[in-house]
């Protein structure tokens, strides 16, 4: 059942020397390609990074976040905001079937953020990729590989170290509309430990009909 391995999935921070093979990686990659997305749109690039100088540059990036060293793969999770430019949304649309409709989609926006501003394509864009982290994250789960997703790291969102975002954005080869927003640090766990969910009481966040 998929709510026992949501149940059961705990972030794991502290990983063994054992490899990741490609067919698992490869699963875990799946989930987040086939996530959903609004109008298909797909918003998102996964970078696959096992390079030890570049695992340095982000564990540098996010304050010495020793699960970034420890792991045996890392993806970066890219924002692509260039996926909502006319061309790019008109492919999409084309590919999923929808082309006979791309110009009342592409005009309308409720469908389309970019006729908005730049704040709606942002928010849109995260709102699709944690989708895509989110599925990645259960499978890793599902596949008996641990994984942390890490947000607090130098990046255009947090504002963090200018030259280690220059830095970072030349190595992972990112343009200006490309946004390392989440990271994913994968490995097997080192040392098991119990899943100790805290989480908000059903009562405070599950509402029936009206916020009471
Ligand atoms: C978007 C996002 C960003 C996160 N960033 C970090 C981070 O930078 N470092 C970290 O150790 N954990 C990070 N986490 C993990 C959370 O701390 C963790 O999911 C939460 O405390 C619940 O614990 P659990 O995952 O074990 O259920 C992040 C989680 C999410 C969803």
């Amino acid at each position: 059942m998929l709510l026992e391995e949501i149940s059961s999935r705990k972030s794991v921070r502290s990983y063994s020397e054992q490899p990741i093979s490609d067919e698992v990686l490869n699963e875990i990659l799946e989930a987040g390609r086939l996530a959903p997305s609004w109008v298909n749109v797909q918003p998102w690039k996964f970078i696959v990074i096992k390079d030890e100088k570049t695992k340095e540059l982000l564990f540098k990036a996010a304050g010495g976040q020793k699960q970034i060293l420890g792991a045996q793969v890392v993806i970066g999770c890219v924002a692509d905001l260039e996926a909502w430019e006319k061309k790019n949304f008109a492919a999409v649309l084309e590919k999923s079937g929808l082309g006979k409709y791309a110009d009342a989609y592409l005009n309308n926006s409720t469908l389309n953020p970019s006729l908005i501003g730049k704040f709606e394509v942002l928010t849109r864009t995260i709102e699709q990729l944690t989708y895509a982290t989110a599925y990645m994250t259960v499978q890793a789960h599902k596949s008996g590989v641990g994984c942390c997703v890490i947000g607090a790291f130098a990046n255009e969102m947090t504002k963090g170290d200018e030259n280690v975002i220059k830095e970072l954005k030349e190595r992972l080869n990112l343009n200006d509309k490309q946004i390392l927003l989440t990271l994913l640090t994968l490995g097997y766990e080192k040392t098991p430990r119990e899943t100790n969910k805290i989480r908000k009481e059903p009562a405070e966040v599950i509402f029936y009909e009206k916020l009471s």
